[in-house]
Parts: structure tokens; sequence; C-alpha cells
């Protein structure tokens, strides 16, 4: 079993990232720590525990993170249109008994891998800010990390959130920045794969047939995300699998084929966030996904999440 810490702005994709980790036997999930994004950390955290209410899984910590980005400025958007109200596409969620553990995402992340030196793998899905303030208080915890796994960037094709940027890196290009430079062993799992794995509309009925609690908010969630989709790509029919092939590429990553890069984060100007990568030498170079089996990856997802293929 591999330890992972699960760092989140839950989120849609996130949700569905959080249900296929937990109902994977392969991983060992430390704690999932959250960020702002696609909401704000407390929306964030109370969708997690909402989340993990439905799997039936309220021992695994959640940690919330700072409200700060890297640079100390507060971040205020929030993707309603993509993310709902609730940040969650207004699907309705159990109360959650669980409460957050009572200290910052970044000092769990600290004692987490000085707990489990060179046995902790860190999945990002959402900001870096909480991986990036984790390596500034202890850079002593960076050789002892085993393997570090972002969704985020665009290398080879255009960004979601402006032509140049994806929203993870976007949101805090500072924190990204930072993590990229510092030697991490970095796997980068951008829109270059994301938006080649689709969840197509028709699966929404089959999980609707299911019944299950976890089913039916799944659906409910994911209807809003790709309607959300369709104002954008109508052609899509469908919405990117984002946070779960993240997930994806830790449980298997023989899922993507990746290209070690240099990758430089364009931190200020109209091109905030653009993730540039240049092939070539490098000590610690980023491995860049660039290939996915898209639908052993998709079919893989849909049987760990709900029990069934698609129809
Ligand atoms: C990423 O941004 C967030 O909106 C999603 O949850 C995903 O992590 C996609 O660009
Ligand atoms: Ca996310």
């Amino acid at each position: 079993m591999k330890n992972i810490i699960l760092d989140v702005d839950t989120g849609i994709d996130d949700a569905l990232a959080i249900s296929y980790a937990v109902q994977s036997p392969e991983l060992n999930i430390l704690g999932i720590t959250t960020s702002f994004g696609n909401t704000s950390v407390p929306e964030a955290t109370r969708n997690t525990l909402q989340v993990l209410e439905v799997l039936g899984a309220r021992d695994i910590p959640v940690i919330p993170g700072v409200e700060e980005k890297f640079n100390g400025d507060v971040h205020r958007d929030k993707t309603v249109w993509i993310h709902g109200q609730n940040g969650i596409g207004d699907a309705v969620l159990p109360e959650a008994a669980g409460k957050p553990l009572d200290m910052l995402a970044h000092d769990f992340i600290i004692s987490a891998v000085r707990d489990h030196p060179h046995d902790v793998t860190i999945l990002t899905v959402a900001s870096q800010v909480n991986l990036a303030m984790a390596i500034q208080k202890d850079p002593g915890i960076v050789p002892l990390i085993d393997d570090v796994i972002v969704m985020g960037g665009a290398v080879t094709v255009p960004g979601n959130v402006t032509p140049f940027a994806e929203a993870n890196i976007h949101t805090d290009a500072d924190a990204a920045q930072f993590t990229f430079q510092s030697g991490l062993p970095v796997t980068l799992v951008g829109l270059d794969v994301t938006k080649k794995t689709l969840l197509k509309r028709d699966v929404l009925q089959t999980w609707r047939k299911e019944g299950t609690d976890l089913a039916r908010i799944l659906a409910d969630a994911c209807d809003f995300y790709m309607n959300a989709y369709a104002k954008n790509e109508p052609d899509l029919n469908g919405c990117a699998l984002h946070d779960p092939l993240t997930v994806g590429a830790a449980i298997d990553p023989s899922f993507v084929k990746t290209v070690p890069m240099t990758i430089d984060v364009v931190t200020e100007g109209e091109k905030v966030g653009q993730t540039i990568g240049e092939k070539g030498a490098n000590e610690r170079p980023i491995q860049v996904c660039l290939e996915v089996d898209s639908d052993r990856f998709v079919s893989h997802f849909l049987e760990r999440v709900t029990g069934h293929e698609a129809l």
C-alpha cells in the first residue's frame, strides 16, 4: 500500500478523486488537506468531510490549509458557474459528524513526511500553497518525500482559465513555481492528458439507477459539471476527469506516459500561471504526462467509484 496525502479544493472532480482514492486498496490515505480554488478553504473542508461521511470514511483526517496565497494575497475567486454555490455542484450531502483536525495543512504534511520518511506520496489537485509552505518551513523534508503528483498545468495545450493557464497553477502561480524549483520529484498531470479522460453523460443514468447515496450525489454533482462544460465545449458531452487521473497515476503509473522537462511558471502579467516546459538536461526534471491510456483509466475509475463500467 502506498501512503498518500491528498490536497484538494473540493470541488466536483475533487469529490470524484476522493471517492476513487478511498475505494482503492492500493492507497493508504494518511490525511486530506484542503486548499482554496474551486471554493474557499472552509467550504472545501466542509465538502471533504461530507464526501468522507458518504463514503463511510470518517476516520480519514481532514486538515484545513491556509487561506492566503504563497505571496500573502487573499484568494477571492470562486468558480460558482463550474462547481456550484456549495462548491460541489449544489448536490445535497448529509451533515458530516467528523471535524477537521486542529492544525494547519502544511504542519500536517511536515509531520506525516517526518513520521514516514521516503514513504509518502503527495497528490495535489488544488493550489500548491500547502505543499510550498511545508517545504519552505521545513526544507529538510524535500529529500524525504517519495513522490509528488500534481494536477496542474497545460504544457502543450491551451489553458482552461486563460488561454495560457490551467486553474490550479493560475490560483497560486508563486506556490507552483516554488515547488517546481524545489528539487521535489514531481509528476505533472496537466490538461495535456486530463482533457483526454472524459466522463461521458450516459454514466449519470447508470449511477442514478444504482440508487446508493454516493451514486446519486456524484450524478447530481457531475450533471452540474457537465452542464458547465457544455457551455464552453458543447461537443464534449461529458466532463474531464482532471483530479481522478492524478489518483489513477498514483495507483497505476502505467496509465500515463511522461517526458522529463524543466518547468517554469509565469508568475506575473497577462500569462500568469502559464507552465513553460523545456525538454533537456536538469538534475531533477519534472515528469510531464503527455500520453494517457484513457479507456483503461476511465474503466478502472468507474469500476472503483461505483462498481460499474459505463452503460
Ligand atoms: C483543476 O482545477 C479545478 O477546478 C479542478 O478541481 C481541477 O483540480 C482543473 O483545471
Ligand atoms: Ca481540484
